[in-house]
């Protein structure tokens, strides 16, 4: 019998909030001084992001996208029609609305943390693409990779763009791609973006551009502790620090205290040397043979890659094994 009209569910998995006063307090106690990368997105630093991905320095959202949409029949054929697509911390699902057409899944799993933002945006695609199946899953990728839905005769895919593979440890990576792994089973497969290794000024570019938008969306961490956490950071006494660490293959993203100074955040003072720094981002960078032995490791092996002419960005594809 055929399908009159497609599904549209939502399934909350209740993630664990995370407690922000205690995550930051505990990172501004260590030695050396980081805070997450996963607190950058409030509403001005999720703005302040699509911003950075506007900018003529930050290749890698638009050279993936391109890349995307100048190869969408082959990446399709490689897929294979009728999947079950699942996007694990799918925000905006920008990415993906340049696949689905070509793709034509059996249906889409958008899977985000932030549950009034995933409902609203998973609901906007089921209304652009009225032919399409949407599973929206509110949970925690990095705790859980439960799935609601295991249509018979239906294989997954993952599809991870945007290089935020690069924000996990390369060990984590490998563990989370395990995980991806066993989410797809053994005639799945993993559609995912990576940022590659490359010469050391256009990657510091990227991260310090000319106008300052990367330099706000750092800052814009101690803008939230201090709204938050009632905290009293100086933004004037800290200033962006990002380069690329040629030896450790990432990108490290810093505030450095530009004086000897003591703030307080809930309470608690919290002691800066001059030039101490919080550590708050690293993005790794990798070369397709780096990558694609990372993912062996998780057991995938290598399908399809596809590059840009200069190549600064990758899409792999890698079949479960
Ligand atoms: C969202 C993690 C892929 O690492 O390039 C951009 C975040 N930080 N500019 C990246 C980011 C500063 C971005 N990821």
């Amino acid at each position: 019998m055929s399908q009159l009209k497609p599904a549209f569910k939502f399934q909350d998995n209740h993630p664990p909030v995370s407690d922000f006063e205690q995550e930051v307090l505990a990172g501004l106690r260590a030695t050396p001084k980081t805070l997450p990368p996963k607190f950058f997105y409030d509403e001005v630093g999720s703005g302040l992001f699509d911003a950075i991905c506007r900018t003529p320095e930050y290749y890698p959202t638009r050279t993936e996208s391109a890349i995307i949409r100048d190869n969408v029949q082959a990446i399709a054929r490689c897929l294979g029609r009728g999947c079950l697509l699942v996007e694990p911390g799918s925000g905006n699902s920008a990415k993906v609305r340049d696949l689905l057409a070509a793709l034509e899944p059996h249906s889409y799993m958008p899977m985000d943390i932030s549950k009034a933002f995933l409902q609203k945006e998973a609901r906007k695609l089921a209304d652009e693409f009225p032919w399409l199946d949407v599973y929206a899953v509110c949970s925690d990728f990095t705790v859980s990779m439960d799935i609601p839905i295991h249509p018979e005769g239906v294989h997954r895919v993952a599809f991870f763009p945007g290089s935020s593979i690069g924000n996990f440890e390369p060990a984590d990576a490998a563990a989370f791609m395990v995980n991806i792994r066993d989410m797809v089973g053994d005639d799945g497969g993993l559609l995912i973006g990576v940022d590659m290794k490359k010469d050391a000024g256009i990657l510091n570019a990227a991260y310090n551009d000319a106008s300052g938008v990367t330099a706000a969306f750092n800052l814009n961490l101690l803008t939230r502790i201090n709204s938050e956490l009632g905290a009293d950071f100086d933004l004037d006494a800290f200033a962006h620090h990002a380069f690329y660490n040629e030896h450790l293959g990432r990108i490290e993203m810093h505030l450095k205290s530009l004086k000897a100074q003591t703030v307080h955040v809930a309470g608690q003072p919290v002691s800066f040397a001059e030039g101490e720094t919080i550590h708050t981002e690293n993005s790794y960078k990798y070369s397709r043979e780096e990558f694609a032995e990372l993912a062996a490791r998780a057991g995938f092996r290598l399908d399809a890659c596809w590059q840009d002419a200069d190549g600064l960005f990758s899409l792999f594809y890698f079949a479960a094994e």
